[in-house]
Formats: C-alpha cells, sequence, structure tokens
C-alpha cells in the first residue's frame, strides 16, 4: 500500500493517538461530552495551500496579517517577540544557536540535549562545555545544575584572558560564554530552576536559551511547570504541535530582553526555513492561537481529567504509573521524582512528583520486573489499539494533551487495569524485538571511537556523540535498547 493509503486507513481504523501531535488527530471531536469542535483542524489542506499571494503576506519578512499574528503569539506567551516556524523546534534551536554565538564561540550546555542542539552547535563551529558529563544521571537535582553553571561561568570569567577563551570572537562573553543552553521541559516533564539559573546568567551577561519543545502548554495552567518565558530565558523554542492542538512541525520561537540581536534571530529564522512556508501550516498555528486566546479554561478541565486519572491508576498492582502530589492538599509530599530506581516501584512507594516541577501531562508508566516498557507498548498496541508516544526499556510514556477526554483517560485506565490483571496470571512474558541484525552490529564496537552520533530515537538525544569512545557500559546501555525492540540511529 501506498503511504496515502496507509494513512486513509489509519484515519477510519487507527489505533488511540496517546502521542503527539496535540490535536490527537480530532479526535477531541469524536467524542460527544466535550470540547464539540472546539479543536476541530479539519481542512482539506490543498484548499487553503498558496504561496504569498497578494493580501497573504510573506513569513520572511511580515507586513500584515503573519505580522498580526506573530504579534498575537507574542502577547499570549508574553515574550517581546515571537517568530512563527513552520519546521518545528528542530529549525529554532538552529536559528536561536546561529544567532547568539558566533563562528567559535563558546557555548555551556546540558549534554543530554536534542539532537537539533548538537547541530546547532556544530554548524557554529562552537567550543563546547557540558554541564554534566553524565548523560544517564537523572538523579541531578535543580541545586545541582545551578551550581555546576555558576561554577562554570566564574571560572570561564576568570581565565576570560587565556588562549582557549581568547579564540571566541565574540563580544558579549563576559561571562566566558556566548550561550548557556538548557532543556526544560525534558521528554518526560521534568523541569529545571530556569528562573533560578537566568539569574546566575545574566549576572555574567550570558543569554539563556531553552529548548522547550515540550513546555508550549505551560502557560496557560498553574497546575504545569513555570514557563520559561515567564522565567526570565533570552530564547525559547516551544513545538505547538507536541503539546497542543496545532499540525506537525509548527513551533515557535520567543525573544526576551537585549542579550540577543533580535535582526539576528530573524535572520536565520530564514536561513533555517524553507523559503515556501505552508499556509496550511501557518493557518494551523492562528487557529491554535485563537484557541488559546478563547478557550483557555480548557485547561483547568485537561488538569481535572488528568487528576481523575492519576486517582484511577494509584491502586495499580503489578504496573505502576508516576503519581502527582495534589496541589490543594499542602500535607501531601512533593519530591522530585526518581525516574532511575525504578520510578513508583522503587525504594519509597509514596514518593509523587511536584506539578509545578513535572508536567503532569506526561503519562509515565513502569512495567513491573520481566517486563520492558517497549513490551508494555506492544501489548498496549497489539491488544488494545492504542499507540503509546515512546517506550524505553525503564518504562513508557503516554503523551496526552487538552483534546483528551475523558473517555480516553477513562479507556487508558481500563486498559492499564486489564493488562495489571493479566500480569496476576503471569499471563505476558518479556519479548525481545526484532532488531537482532542491529544487536550483531554491536559486536566489537565497544572500546572503538563512534564514527556517527548514535542516538536512541525516541528521544532523541545522543547516546554516543562522534569522535567519542564507546565505552563498555555505552554498549551495553545500547544493546538493552536493542534487545528490548528500541532503535538506535547510527545502527543498523
Ligand atoms: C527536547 C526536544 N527538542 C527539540 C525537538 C525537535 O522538535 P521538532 O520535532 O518540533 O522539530 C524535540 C523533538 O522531539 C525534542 O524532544
Amino acid at each position: 500500500m501506498r503511504l496515502w493509503q496507509e494513512l486513509e486507513k489509519l484515519k477510519s481504523d487507527g489505533p488511540y493517538p496517546f502521542h503527539m501531535p496535540g490535536h490527537k488527530r480530532n479526535f477531541a471531536g469524536a467524542f460527544e461530552d466535550e470540547n464539540p469542535g472546539k479543536t476541530d483542524m479539519t481542512v482539506t489542506a490543498s484548499e487553503i495551500d498558496i504561496t504569498e499571494i497578494d493580501g497573504f503576506d510573506n513569513l520572511h519578512n511580515p507586513e500584515g496579517v503573519l505580522l498580526e499574528e506573530s504579534r498575537r503569539a507574542a502577547k499570549l506567551f508574553g515574550s517581546r517577540d515571537t517568530f512563527l516556524l513552520v519546521n518545528g523546534s528542530t529549525c529554532g534551536n538552529l536559528a536561536a544557536i546561529a544567532a547568539a554565538v558566533p563562528i567559535g564561540g563558546r557555548v555551556l550546555m546540558q549534554k543530554d540535549s536534542h539532537k537539533s542542539v548538537y547541530n546547532g552547535v556544530r554548524l557554529r563551529a562552537a567550543d563546547v562545555v557540558y554541564i554534566t558529563s553524565d548523560i544517564s544521571n537523572k538523579n541531578i537535582s535543580n541545586k545541582d545544575i545551578s551550581e555546576e553553571i555558576e561554577a562554570a561561568l566564574e571560572s570561564a570569567a576568570e581565565s576570560a584572558s587565556e588562549p582557549a577563551v581568547q579564540k571566541s570572537p565574540s563580544p558579549k562573553s563576559a561571562g566566558g560564554f556566548d550561550l548557556v543552553i538548557l532543556t526544560s521541559p525534558d521528554y518526560i516533564g521534568e523541569t529545571l530552576d530556569i528562573a533560578g539559573i537566568c539569574r546566575i546568567c545574566h549576572k555574567h551577561g550570558v543569554p539563556v536559551l531553552v529548548d522547550a519543545a515540550h513546555g508550549a502548554h505551560f502557560r496557560f495552567s498553574d497546575n504545569f511547570p513555570r514557563d520559561a518565558v515567564s522565567a526570565g530565558a533570552d530564547l525559547v523554542v516551544n513545538s505547538l504541535h507536541k503539546t497542543l492542538p496545532s499540525l506537525t512541525s509548527t513551533a515557535l520561537l520567543h525573544v526576551n530582553g537585549d542579550l540577543v540581536d533580535i535582526n539576528q534571530v530573524k535572520y536565520y529564522t530564514q536561513v533555517f526555513q524553507t523559503s515556501s512556508p505552508s499556509y496550511v501550516l501557518m493557518s494551523s498555528i492562528s487557529r491554535c492561537l485563537q484557541f488559546l486566546e478563547e478557550e483557555s479554561g480548557e485547561f483547568e478541565s485537561y488538569v481535572n481529567r488528568l487528576e481523575d486519572f492519576y486517582k484511577a491508576t494509584g491502586d495499580l498492582k503489578n504496573l505502576k504509573v508516576r503519581q502527582f502530589a495534589n496541589a490543594k492538599d499542602s500535607e501531601t509530599p512533593a519530591v522530585q521524582w526518581d525516574a532511575s530506581n525504578g520510578g513508583a516501584g522503587g525504594e519509597d512507594e509514596k514518593k509523587l512528583c511536584d506539578r509545578r516541577k513535572t508536567d503532569m501531562g506526561k503519562i509515565v508508566i513502569y512495567p513491573p520486573e520481566g517486563l520492558t516498557g517497549l513490551d508494555l507498548a506492544r501489548i498496549l498496541r497489539r491488544d488494545y489499539k492504542i499507540e503509546p508516544e515512546m517506550a524505553v526499556p525503564e518504562y513508557m510514556l503516554c503523551m496526552t494533551s487538552v483534546c483528551d477526554s475523558s473517555k480516553a483517560f477513562l479507556m487508558l485506565s481500563d486498559v492499564l487495569h486489564d493488562i495489571d490483571r493479566r500480569l496476576d496470571g503471569d499471563g505476558e512474558s518479556q519479548e525481545s524485538g526484532d532488531n537482532k541484525d542491529a544487536v550483531s552490529l554491536l559486536a566489537g564496537l565497544a572500546g572503538t571511537t563512534a564514527k556517527v552520533d548514535l542516538v536512541p530515537y525516541p528521544p532523541g538525544i545522543p547516546l554516543v556523540l562522534r569522535g567519542e569512545l564507546i565505552t563498555e557500559e555505552k554498549a551495553k546501555a545500547m544493546e538493552k535498547i536493542l534487545l528490548a525492540g528500541g532503535r538506535i540511529e547510527g545502527i543498523g
């Protein structure tokens, strides 16, 4: 069958999408109880697919309707200026980095950044210092990161006259760096203390880029973590399509303050975007902004649906759903979630996430011992027609949005209870994936230097960078992913 035929089939007979895009293929409109039509995105693409004809402005030099849309976006998201993007957060990251970092400039960034960030700094031939060298360590606290950033900025400022730093032609590296790059939230919704980190960086005159691809919805409810724009970041990238009702590839790049030259940002959004931006996608951004302006009350209903879901799944015995403290209940302890010790099934069953630090919209489900997150995803797909966003050996992620109705949440909760009962009877066993060929390619790689980036996908964060040594530990981590049926770009 051809791709378009496959997609037509999916339309009438596809699995329920607990994945992006956030419009959920209009499933919200399909449920009668709520949201009827409010997030309806149905358009026949060719009917509104135009080029820059008279009256429809030009994204690369907006003066009319597109300028109005970007002003509406800036007002909604509280930024000084906002650029509409039709090439995803990927082009937002590329443009933001190019605008702030001169060729050969210096960057301080998190090691577990999306590959678009790596591509961005490589294109500037930047001298990169990593905030933490341990890519797999999820136990780093906000305090640790802030201290690490402050120490790096201070030591760079002290050695500003040393040759390595003089290499940077940047005029604005009072702190020794041209840009600090952070990812917040990460794929499973954990956030950093952006406000605190920005205060530190700004003290040193260094701008901060936050890759907030997964955080476009934060601003619209106090039950989500603080958004990076209001926290003071200079450059913020949001994918609209991930967590809001907007078509795939739509995103925004927000600019604040004056540490980064707005004209450079404008120039590089043109460099990294198509010269024929899709009006279908821009129309979708426009509809999304209208939804945010007129229907922001929907986010509280969404939070209520999430709360009901978490309450309903708190009693699972074999599966564990990452749980959240109730904001209204100040007695409930809220602590930083520790995904590394087996999540909810770890040392402390009562560990609850703080919804102001972790996005409750990201449902993380941990399998019992003997099963992997990828097994769980296979069961969901095969037996219940549900497609999750991603799975790794340790857990499975279901992505939700304001467009998931209570029926959808109820369905997921019922399905998880059903699987939980089946697991009581020992009815499921671990299946290895069909990656035997890829696993065999791994043999002999440990101890060698990677020729290309090795990137588990999703989430798209390089595990080994090209030119880096493939340690025994990293080779084992990759084998675990492949054996469980996961994919790694660069292998196979
Ligand atoms: C953290 C992060 N940043 C950037 C991106 C790229 O976003 P987009 O798909 O909108 O280009 C992704 C994609 O998954 C991501 O997870």
